[in-house]
Order: structure tokens, then sequence, then C-alpha cells
């Protein structure tokens, strides 16, 4: 359900000369699959991403989800496409610090035009399930790092997106955090069949993932 062809991007250097980042890279990935693409600071993990959302332009190569060309599309319905079908994981959460708890995860809900009862109530079962209902109304401020990202994982699945992409989801949190922060973005995405894509530079992060790729001189290599 994801298709990458030929894919390079390149940006042009201050000094003048254009640094490649990708270069006719490929990938083939079915429905619910989920990968680590792992790779240096500085590989373009992060380049790969906003490629694939569709928030910057491609040198050359395509991008096709459900068969759906995402290069090809005006930015009003890559943005429509976007709110969609796409879930996004940072690794500074993006929680917005004037609204509570319920109001972050509802927010995809809203931005589809949900009523909001409906989403509120999609919301709040979600936190409830994982034992955050009684703190729905509280600011995000007093929570901790891993938490917070639990939070922006429970907002980044709330609309069922068909894609969970996630750029160093654990790469803010202390190591005894990350397992378990990795592990419930893994068995939600598992469990709403989303195909999981995460970049990371931690090879113990790709480890938890039965397939993972390398991403070294602009292309991945699979192991
Ligand atoms: N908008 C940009 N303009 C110029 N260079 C960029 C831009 N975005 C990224 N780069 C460069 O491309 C390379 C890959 O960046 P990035 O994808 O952010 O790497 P990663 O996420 O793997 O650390 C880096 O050398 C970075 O400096
Ligand atoms: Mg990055």
């Amino acid at each position: 359900m994801v298709e990458i062809k030929g894919l390079t991007k390149s940006f042009q250097q201050t000094q003048g000369q254009r640094l490649v980042v990708l270069d006719d890279l490929s990938l083939s990935l079915q429905e619910g699959d989920q990968v680590a693409i792992v790779g240096e600071s500085g590989s373009g993990k992060s380049t790969l991403l906003h490629l694939i959302a569709g928030l910057d332009k491609a040198d050359a190569g395509e991008i096709f989800v459900d068969q759906i060309s995402i290069f090809s599309m005006s930015p009003s319905d890559q943005a429509r496409w976007r709110r969609k079908n796409l879930g996004i994981v940072f690794q500074f959460y993006h929680l917005l610090p004037e609204l509570n708890l319920l109001e972050n995860v509802m927010l995809p809900l809203m931005l589809l035009n949900y009523p909001n009862e409906q989403a509120k109530d999609m919301a709040l079962e979600l936190l409830g399930r994982f034992g955050l209902k009684n703190r729905a109304y509280d600011p995000v401020y007093g929570l901790s790092g891993g938490e917070m990202q639990r939070v922006a994982i429970l907002r980044a699945v709330v609309h069922r997106p068909r894609i969970i992409l996630a750029d160093e989801p654990t790469g803010n949190l202390d190591l005894s955090m990350q397992d378990r922060v990795m592990e419930f973005l893994i068995d939600l995405c598992k469990e709403m069949t989303i195909t999981l894509i995460t970049v990371t530079h931690s090879r113990h992060i790709a480890g938890m993932f039965k397939r993972a790729f390398v991403l070294e001189g602009g292309r991945l290599v699979e192991g």
C-alpha cells in the first residue's frame, strides 16, 4: 500500500554544491506492515518522512499510497489527504500546551469535522483504555515525557489513519521509558492495522521491529 520508486532528493548547500540526501530510493510496504528505518544523524530520515507526508517535493521519483500518487495531488488535496490518512509522531511530542489531554487527542477528529460529542467520546474511550481518563481535563504540562508521548501517540491514531510516520519517537525519553513507549506504539498500530514507519538513529529501537532497513548513502538496505 506504500510504493516508493526511484526517490531522489538533494538540497542546495550554502557553498554552492548540491547535497544528495536520497538517491534512487525504493520501498514497498503492505497494509499493516511495521518497519524501522535506522540511520545516522543527517542520513536523510526526516527528509524521507517529509516526502511521504507530501510536505516537500522530490527531485525525481514517485510515492504511491493506496495507488494515489502523493506528488501529483494539489496542495489542498494533499492537506486533506494528510489529515485523513496520516498520523505523525514527533521526537518532542508537539502537544499543544494551551489544550488539555482530551482536547489534544480530539484535535485530528475536529480537523476532520467530526461532531464535537462524537470526537470527545472517541478520545475519552482511548484515554480511558490507557488509564488516562481521570486526567483527561488536566493540562499537558504536568505530564512526564513518557506520558506526553503516549498522549501524542493516541492523538496520532485516534482517527484511525492508514499510516503512522514516527520520527525518533523515543529520542527524548529516558532509557527506561523508550521500550515501553515504542511497544505502546507498535501494539496500537498492530491492533488498528495501521502501517507504521519509524525512523530512528537507534539500532536497539530498530531491533524491536521484525523488519528493519538501514538508510545509508541515500538508499535503504534491508537487514
Ligand atoms: N531544508 C534543507 N535545506 C538544506 N539542507 C537540508 C534541508 N533539510 C535537510 N537538509 C540536510 O539534509 C541532510 C539530511 O537531513 P535529515 O533528513 O534531517 O537527516 P536525519 O533526519 O537523518 O538526521 C542533512 O545533511 C541536512 O543538513
Ligand atoms: Mg531527523
